[in-house]
């Protein structure tokens, strides 16, 4: 039966390639195309580009199992940071890289009306979200992963991001309305809502596409289907490539600064450790090359308020180095550019732009690569790594292993990596491995990759970030721990359950 769909969904495929470069030749504007796959939702995006050759994926992955098995931080660390820069590289005549031509969570989830009927029981009701757009940010979709009842520890109380009035006003097709009534930004085609000044995209390849519509994995009766039959795991393909990466906004003309991760929190924290509240922060010019290397005196966050939404939180402003566009991974968006994206992407970008420098998103602007996660499935326990923008990109551990990649193009070497491998525990405990950025507005500081994906599963009232049996964010659990059995894990992967239909 699978077999069936994924052929059809790839012959289906095949034909709209062979569609699309007949229709190339006509027409020398860039092209965007329709995707159909297995189940079929309709997917616009570019030509679709395989990870590439020459950075290690699915490589020698006997010696990567050997290599995890003793701890060889060498060989994990320069397959980690390969991964990094493979996934990053422009690609042809784009001037995108190469994830942003990969499907991503909203083409993945996405469901017909007719699909949710049919996968529901005679009696049982469509939701009204297929109806009055529902939505939550990512913010807001990782708060309901940590129930208190599991996670007494465990509070970040975060800024709350109000959608400007602009924005509302201006893209009104791209407001959703959250669980509790208030307004939130719907996922745009091409970003996803984070509600801050991050602007994510979680992109999958070709083969995690077609296992997730394949095996309809975006539809909780699925799920549900797989708990009652006592399944321990929902097991993917090992071509599953997922990633989260997030751009962050930069206006063409004057002074845009963002602040930059200097360990400002111990171990020990357990409050919220978010960006908007970090020390150091970094310029960036692109319409004036010569400031590059000066002192420039510079403003971010607005209109944000705290935890309670009572007060606004103050303008952060200081002084800060002023840095190249080129040390970022970049991307000037073109009017073409512009026009590609739907209602919601551009809500997202222009509502980030408000909120980091107190202006609109124009065409011309750049979005800037701060942050990226990329988990493959290449091994069993899969492989995880994240990297981060840094001013310091060659101090600290973090900064270790980087392999020679001559072919490799554009600033990889200018992020920090961290990486979550299944390496063996010391004591029973993992390291903490943890995006500042990422991790820092959604979850406490010393936690692991490893630790919380493979807690990932149905039904979600029993899989939390801190199950009652297992609440050590640090603790080396794998998917045979006690505290997770009687849970169908969906193999380390937190978009299935959270995504469902
Ligand atoms: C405390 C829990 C937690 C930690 C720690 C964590 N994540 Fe996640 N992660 C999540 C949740 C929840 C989502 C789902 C967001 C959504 O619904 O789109 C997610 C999403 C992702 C995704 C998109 C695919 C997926 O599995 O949902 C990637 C890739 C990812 N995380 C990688 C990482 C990496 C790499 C690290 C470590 C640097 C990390 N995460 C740390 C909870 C966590």
């Amino acid at each position: 039966m699978f077999n069936l769909i994924y052929k059809n969904g790839f012959i289906f495929l095949i034909v709209s390639l062979i569609l699309v470069s007949c229709h190339s030749k006509q027409s020398s504007e860039k092209q965007i195309r329709s995707i159909s796959m297995g189940e079929t939702i309709d997917h616009i995006q570019f030509d679709y580009m395989p990870f590439p050759e020459g950075y290690g994926y699915m490589e020698n992955l006997k010696a990567l199992q050997q290599a995890t098995d003793n701890n060889n931080t060498q060989v994990i660390r320069a397959h980690a940071w390969s991964l990094w820069a493979g996934i990053m590289q422009p690609v042809d005549g784009l001037g995108w890289p190469i994830w942003y031509t990969w499907p991503n969570t909203k083409g993945a989830f996405a469901v017909t009306e007719k699909q949710l009927m049919a996968a529901k029981t005679r009696n049982s009701k469509v939701p009204k979200s297929i109806n009055t757009k529902k939505g939550a940010s990512l913010r807001a979709v990782n708060k309901t992963n940590r129930q208190s009842a599991h996670a007494p520890a465990v509070d970040t109380p975060s800024p709350i991001y109000k959608v400007p009035k602009a924005v509302v006003t201006e893209f009104p097709g791209a407001i959703c309305q959250t669980s509790s009534g208030g307004k939130t930004i719907c996922d745009g085609e091409h970003f996803v809502n984070n509600g801050d000044i991050m602007i994510p995209t979680e992109s999958l390849s070709m083969e995690a596409m077609q296992d997730i519509r394949g095996n309809k994995l975006y539809l909780k009766s699925t799920l549900d289907a797989a708990h009652q039959e006592g399944k321990p795991m929902i097991n993917v393909t090992n071509r599953f490539v997922v990633t989260k990466h997030m751009y962050w906004p930069v206006k063409a003309e004057g002074i845009t600064v963002i602040p930059v991760w200097k360990d400002n929190y111990p171990d020990s924290f357990t409050g919220y450790a978010g960006y908007e509240f970090w020390d150091t922060l970094v310029a960036l010019e692109p319409s004036n090359p010569d400031s590059v290397g000066t002192q420039v005196e510079g403003a971010f966050l607005y209109h944000v308020l705290n935890n309670e939404g009572t007060e606004v939180i103050p303008t952060v402003r200081g002084e800060a180095k002023v840095f190249s566009i080129n040390d970022f991974y970049h991307h000037k968006v073109t009017q073409a550019d512009w026009d590609s994206f739907d209602e919601a992407d551009k809500a997202i970008i222009t509502a980030a732009s408000y909120w980091a420098n107190d202006q609109p998103f124009e065409v011309g602007d750049y979005l800037i690569s701060i942050a990226m996660h990329v988990n493959t499935k290449e091994l069993e326990s899969w492989t995880l790594q994240s990297v981060w923008w840094s001013d310091t990109p060659n101090i600290g551990m973090y900064a270790q292993n980087r392999p020679v990649l001559p072919q490799a193009q554009g600033p990889w070497d200018h992020y920090l990596l961290t990486d979550a491998y299944a390496v063996p525990a010391i004591n029973g405990q993992v390291k903490k491995a943890v995006n500042p950025y990422i991790e820092g507005v959604i979850h406490p500081i010393a936690t692991n990759c490893r630790n919380c994906h493979v807690r990932a599963g149905w039904p979600q009232n029993k899989a939390s970030y801190q199950n009652a049996g297992c609440p050590d964010l640090l603790a080396d659990l794998t998917p045979q721990s006690q505290c997770l059995q009687g849970i169908t894990l969906s193999d380390y992967l937190w978009i299935i359950p959270d995504r469902a239909q």
